[in-house]
């Protein structure tokens, strides 16, 4: 079997996707249609040509921009399935998304709206497709600690939908330590937490993931490599890292995919995995990332397969779930 077809066929777990970035143009006009709003782009071409980032700030504008369009319930079912329905043609078989509150309560739309349409969107993916799934809440890192209380206050009554609390958005300027006890508090209410980290952010903020916010994975995770008593910390650990390839290409983190640290990282025996991002606004989705890192750093299929295993050894799927998915990644390499 050629490269191409091993990775769209390989059964696949994505661990880092941020649900209003998978917002494709295509359903952006359309709902904003059906709600009334004018977008500021005359149409879906003049819209991508603002996909053109020179960092992390300028795609996050452009990103919270896109989903002042999402307001009701079935707007975020929308976005959701579309997401879903997308990973299943590329056999992707659990799936662990967040999603970000505070960019929707923020201007007027509540929680409960957000959350039940992406909660009866991934009941209708795992019924109907039968993906897997966790869901993620994220608090947004340029907001104040008082904003995230309020959302942990307001997530409490969905506390069945929602495995894990994230961080994400501007990172440089809004260390862990600013969530510490926003991140003790969710932590005592039962959550797992994660956090970006080392993407923009110096390898302490790394540090600051583990030490203060007591994250079970890093996202992202780059800067790492600065450091080598992390680099050990991170092996002996074996803490995951939710690497996004075509994200740290169009957010600059690399300056070209043959620069990209993946291969290296799992060199060195981090427990690195391949995921997603952003595809609506970075290029592709799970496939695409395989198939750019794969072509600019020439992995093998035992590398794919490596990366594969690390994202359901390091999902936050229950021990049951997640030897059922390791059984489906065993049979494909043992038949390829
Ligand atoms: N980094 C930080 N915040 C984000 C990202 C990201 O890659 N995507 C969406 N919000
Ligand atoms: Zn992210």
């Amino acid at each position: 079997m050629n490269i191409t077809d091993f990775i769209n066929q390989m059964p696949k777990a994505e661990l880092h996707l941020h649900i209003e970035g998978s917002f494709e143009p295509e359903l952006m006009f359309k709902i904003a249609k059906r709600n009334g709003i004018k977008l500021t782009y005359k149409d879906i071409d003049s819209l991508k040509q603002a996909y053109n980032f020179n960092n992390l700030q300028e795609f996050l504008d452009i990103y919270y921009a896109g989903a002042n369009v999402l307001q009701t319930e079935q707007d975020f079912y929308d976005l959701t399935w579309a997401y879903l329905e997308k990973i299943h043609s590329q056999n992707v078989i659990h799936t662990e998304i967040f999603f970000d509150p505070q960019t929707h309560t923020e201007r007027g739309v509540a929680f409960d709206t957000v959350i039940k349409g992406i909660n009866r969107a991934l009941q209708d993916g795992q019924s109907k497709l039968g993906i897997s799934y966790v869901l993620i809440m994220s608090f947004l890192r340029h907001l104040d600690e008082a904003s995230a209380f309020e959302t942990l206050e307001a997530a409490l009554a969905y506390k069945d939908m929602i495995k894990a609390v994230g961080l994400d958005s501007s990172e440089v300027g809004n260390p862990p330590e600013k969530f510490q006890k926003v991140f003790e508090a969710a932590r005592n209410e039962g959550f797992l937490t994660v956090a970006h980290a080392g993407e923009e952010g110096p390898a302490e903020y790394v540090w600051g993931a583990l030490d203060l916010l007591k994250v079970s994975r890093i996202d992202h995770g780059n800067r790492s490599l600065e450091d080598e008593a992390l680099i050990k910390r991170l092996v002996d650990m074996q803490i995951p890292l939710t690497v996004c390839p075509l994200s740290n290409l169009k957010l600059k983190v690399v300056k070209d995919m043959k620069d990209h640290p993946l291969k290296k990282m799992l060199q060195l025996g981090l427990k690195a995995t391949v995921n997603s991002d952003d595809p609506a606004y970075f290029g592709g989705y799970m496939n695409e990332n395989f198939q750019a890192v794969t072509e600019a750093l020439d992995l093998s299929k035992a590398e794919l397969l490596q990366l594969s295993r690390n994202a359901f050894e390091g999902s936050f799927a229950g021990e049951d779930l997640k030897q059922r998915l390791l059984q489906k990644l065993d049979e494909f390499e043992a038949n390829n």
